[in-house]
């Protein structure tokens, strides 16, 4: 059974949702298959800012590193006093709250040598980054990868797993000393800069195509540079939903197929391969823990308070992120 005492969460105020308030609330009961998790660091995301204004009163938040305290009658893989990360589900109450329930087969074992404001960084991203290669692009070795936006939370990890895993050649983009020296360090073979042309920049590289994009900023404005640089029977995903139709006519000559990947998709639909998200975050600790991966922590926000979430969302939002920025509780 679940302690029953009240809980603090961190909301987005009811009168003015750029701001956030404190409130004390009853402790979410954990449902069968749920654990009931002490929050121990979050992460904030560009969907924590997009969803805010709907979400008046509630918490935000949906990466998470912490200790399970309590579980359903069902729950299998866990036990009381297991530190878990895990990125939550965005038809439930998000993770800015001293206590929170997710359900277990989307929660990862923490990497052990992570504490917990690190490891909070990297589920969200670290399960787009993957399942958008892995599952969407069924990327290849040798092949050649260009990421666009290679610096972002998404784009770092896109970055690592792509090299390290797979060994693909890949060409990160960036548009700053800052993030084109990130991106290197991600392991990107080539950096290239997505406010420039980038068919050119590709080409005095010696690359007239390129076998796979994986696009985290701006599908609308970099689609018709995609369809130019995407080789025959290529593959393209997207994590960003578009604001227009998109032309997808432009692909056919190529017969060029296009992807969206949502991490969330697998939660939201409780779809049958959701535990997948549970082997991914496994896996993923396991190469934090051998270093095959690196963290992407660059901002430590200090600890979660109205103010500092505020200002974090307003960071986030400026699109000039580098890495991941992260709270402890
Ligand atoms: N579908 C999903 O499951 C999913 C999951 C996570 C995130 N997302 C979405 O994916 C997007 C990226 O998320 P993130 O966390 O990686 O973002 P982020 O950390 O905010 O990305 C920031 C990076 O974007 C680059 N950038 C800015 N404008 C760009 C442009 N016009 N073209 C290419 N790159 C540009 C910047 O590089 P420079 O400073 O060098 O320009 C910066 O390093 C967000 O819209 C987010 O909501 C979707």
């Amino acid at each position: 059974m679940a302690p029953t005492q009240t809980q603090k969460a961190l909301v987005v105020s009811p009168t003015d949702t750029s701001r956030f308030e404190f409130v004390e609330r009853e402790v979410p009961q954990p449902g069968p298959y749920d654990l009931l998790v002490e929050v121990k660091a979050v992460s904030v995301n560009p969907v924590d800012t997009k969803v805010r204004a709907r979400r008046p009163g509630k918490a935000l938040g949906w990466d998470a590193s912490g200790v399970v305290v309590a579980r359903g009658s069902e729950v299998k893989c866990f036990r009381e006093g297991d530190e878990v990360f895990y990125a939550g589900d965005l038809t439930r109450e998000g993770t800015n709250a001293s206590l929170h329930v997710v359900d277990e087969r989307i929660v990862g074992h923490k990497p052990r040598k992570l504490d917990h404001l690190h490891a909070a960084s990297i589920p969200l991203t670290a399960l787009t980054a993957w399942e958008g290669l892995y599952e969407q692009l069924r990327v290849e070795q040798g092949k050649t990868l260009l990421v666009i936006g290679a610096a972002g939370g998404v784009g770092s990890l896109v970055v690592q797993l792509a090299r390290r895993l797979t060994k693909m050649t890949v060409i990160g983009t960036a548009s700053r000393d800052t993030t084109r020296e990130w991106v290197k360090k991600m392991g990107a073979d080539h950096v290239v800069n997505h406010r420039e042309n980038l068919p050119a920049q590709l080409a005095a590289l010696g690359l007239k195509n390129v076998d796979f994009i994986f696009c985290c900023v701006g599908t609308d404005a970099h689609f018709e540079t995609m369809a130019e640089l995407i080789a025959p029977g290529g593959r393209i995903v997207s994590i960003v939903e578009p604001e227009q139709p998109l032309p997808m006519g432009k692909l056919f000559g190529k017969r060029a197929s296009f992807s969206w990947e949502l991490m969330f998709t697998k939660s939201m639909y409780k779809t049958p391969d959701m535990a997948s998200q549970q082997t991914i975050l496994d896996r993923v600790a396991d190469l934090l823990d051998e270093g095959v991966l690196t963290s992407t922590l660059t901002v430590d926000a200090g600890v979660l308070e109205p103010a500092a979430l505020a200002e974090a969302h307003r960071t986030v939002s400026s699109g000039k992120m580098v890495g991941k920025l992260a709270f402890r509780l």
